[in-house]
């Protein structure tokens, strides 16, 4: 989705937009742009070439001649665009520019009534330059000026006229020091640094520019000077940021993804470290309601999109074999638009790595408004999902960068087991000791995921095995069931190549006529309780020519019945999806990297979505 970074203060430089920008890249996008201030007011580049974008971006920053060193501007303002409305062309990118070139905006989001607001516009005069949504924003702007020569008020005035998810930011040659900020459910953060005032989509663009973060309320404009670092007024409210720099850099790595992989055993051992307290209860990040109230709870929604999704299909076992109780999955773009039953006796849990994917929130917020309690697993500190939950549990798994997830999709796992073991001690379905039983399973999660990886290259043997294959589908059953789901989800993000997964069970009611000598099917055949159901499965697809891969364990998975097997770590089957998906990401990896695919940027795909 579209990134937004504005600076202004002494050392704003178009080279921070840039490394902004380069920060934001994970969002996706298929064109770029920037507007600086400069002493003949404002200058304005923008390319639109794919993923190339932002380097031609800094190309061009790199080769201007600017009159102050190195790259000093009074205030600039960088976009990068995933196109909803128009196509991605120049015109098209941002900053738009109002019809006097004295307002610039940059947005995320989408105007929903900008078809309203653009004929209105131009029956009073307005010249259009782009067929975005987004630049009515600048020409209400300008209008609204006129009338107040108060930029902040223009702004908020503007921004009260659309209808929509969005997060803008605007800046006008008339208040050369100010960026006037504005956010409604879309994700807008501001950073204060020695002498810089920042604002952007995202925490890691601007982590090592600036010390402190605030997010900003809905609704209210915000207005950053250069000259008065610190928060202007109150619908900003600091947030705790402990990521580092370095964790949101390579390292060394050739891609996130690689990083991110390695970091596994540790996001999981972060999020576990530390759940269970001296009176032997677990522990969550954030408890906005009397716990007794939870006891209440009769029935529980789980809601997610893509990746979290798949780590919320594994929970839905352990909730149910733990706490004793019913609990329905959505799609959060599905639960939103259908007419779930929720009272003041449901507890709808929403799983999300960012915490701003717009369903999920949505969903979220529309549960609230019916009544239900609100718990949110997420991975960033103060997101819009963690604000709006009654109670908080955070993966504690830093920055993810690469669009597929990896690393928060097992820490999503393990605090969602977590969230059970809470739940199943409130209600008294487990005692204590069980709960310290089943803590312990958890903490030897880590060291198997290490193990795994410490396998790394076998997995990339087998990979390399499938290069030549063109159709995959990918079978389990119970946990291993999302865990088929997940493979084929990585796979196809990954390398587009066409990939399934089902359950096993599933396997003679359609899916089979699929199969033949030029297929590869993956099962998911770890020591579980269906353990010997899905080797049937697999005995089924193989007598119909397919390529057989297991993922086992150790002394399963006997060599004659597969043609290739991933060998990982045996754990407690309930637990098993955060060792068993391993393999699964190096084959995604691996299949992307041998066609010359970044796995980091995957066409067409943005890692927070946050219009619908
Ligand atoms: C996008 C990303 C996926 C992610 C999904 C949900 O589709 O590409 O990797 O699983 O959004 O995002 P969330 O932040 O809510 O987990």
């Amino acid at each position: 989705m579209c990134g937004i970074i504005g600076v202004c203060g002494v050392g704003s430089s178009l080279d921070v937009v840039v490394q902004g920008l380069e920060r934001l890249e994970y969002r996706g996008y298929d064109s770029a742009g920037l507007v600086s201030l400069e002493n003949s007011g404002f200058v304005v580049s923008k390319f639109a070439d794919g993923v190339s974008s932002v380097s031609s971006l800094a190309a061009w920053v790199r080769n201007r001649d600017l009159e102050d060193a190195p790259h000093q501007v009074r205030l600039a303002l960088g976009h990068t665009r995933w196109a909803t409305h128009g196509g991605a062309t120049k015109e098209n990118a941002h900053p738009h520019l109002d019809c006097t070139n004295r307002f610039a905006v940059v947005h995320n989001g989408i105007v929903e009534n900008y078809r309203v607001l653009r004929s209105e516009l131009m029956e009073r005069g307005h010249h259009f330059r782009s067929e975005t949504d987004t630049e009515v924003i600048v020409h209400l702007v300008e209008e609204r000026f006129r009338l107040s020569l108060d930029l902040r008020q223009a702004v908020e005035e503007a921004f009260s006229r659309l209808e929509g998810a969005m997060a803008i930011v605007v800046s006008s040659v008339e208040e050369p020091d100010l960026l006037v900020g504005a956010r409604r459910i879309s994700p807008l953060v501001v950073g204060f640094g020695e002498s810089m005032a920042f604002f952007a989509s995202d925490i890691p663009a601007l982590l090592g520019e600036a010390a402190r973060f605030y997010h900003l309320e809905e609704g209210e404009a915000v207005a950053l000077r250069g000259d008065d670092l610190g928060p202007t007024n109150g619908a900003l409210v600091e947030m705790e940021v402990s990521w580092d720099l370095q964790s949101a850099q390579r390292d060394g790595y050739p891609d996130f993804m690689s990083k991110e992989i390695q970091e596994q055993a540790r996001a999981v051992a972060d999020t576990v470290a530390g759940r269970v307290g001296d009176d032997g209860l677990v522990i969550v990040d954030e408890l906005r309601l009397d716990p007794e109230i939870l006891r209440t709870v009769n029935k529980v929604f789980m809601v997610a999109c893509g990746t979290s999704y798949h780590a919320a299909m594994v929970a839905k076992y352990f909730f149910e074999h733990y706490c004793r109780i019913p609990v329905e999955l959505d799609i959060s773009s599905e639960f939103r638009y259908r007419d779930p039953i929720v009272d003041a006796q449901t507890l709808v849990i929403g799983v999300s790595q960012s915490g701003e994917t717009i369903d999920t929130l949505v969903a979220l917020h529309e549960a609230k408004a019916a009544g239900a309690r609100v718990m949110v697993i997420c991975n960033v500190v103060g997101s819009s999902m963690a604000r709006l939950a009654d109670v908080v549990l955070y993966t504690r798994a830093g920055p993810e960068i690469g669009v597929a997830a990896t690393k928060t999709h097992v820490a999503q796992i393990a605090a969602l087991q977590i969230a059970g073991l809470y739940f199943a001690s409130l209600r008294r379905n487990l005692y204590p000791s069980d709960v310290e039983e089943l803590m312990a399973k958890l903490s030897e999660i880590p060291p198997a995921i290490a193990t795994a990886l410490a396998s790394w290259k076998s997995f990339t043997d087998v990979a390399h095995e499938l290069v030549d294959y063109r159709r995959f589908y990918f079978l389990g059953r119970h946990v291993g069931y999302p865990v088929a789901l997940e493979g084929a989800l990585k796979l196809k993000e990954l390398s587009y190549l066409p990939s399934e997964g089902y359950a096993g069970g599933e396997l003679k009611h359609g899916p089979i006529a699929m199969i033949d000598d030029k297929a590869v099917v993956v099962a998911i055949a770890t020591k579980t309780r269906l353990y010997d159901k899905l080797m049937s499965n697999v005995e089924e697809v193989r007598a119909r020519g397919a390529r057989i891969v297991l993922v086992t364990n150790e002394g399963l998975g006997e060599p004659q019945r597969a043609d290739l097997r991933f060998e990982v770590p045996r754990v407690f089957p309930l637990f098993s999806p955060m060792v068993d998906v391993l393999p699964l990401q190096a084959l995604a990896y691996e299949l992307a990297v041998a066609q010359g695919l970044n796995p980091d940027r995957p066409r067409n795909l943005a890692k927070t979505v946050t219009v619908e």
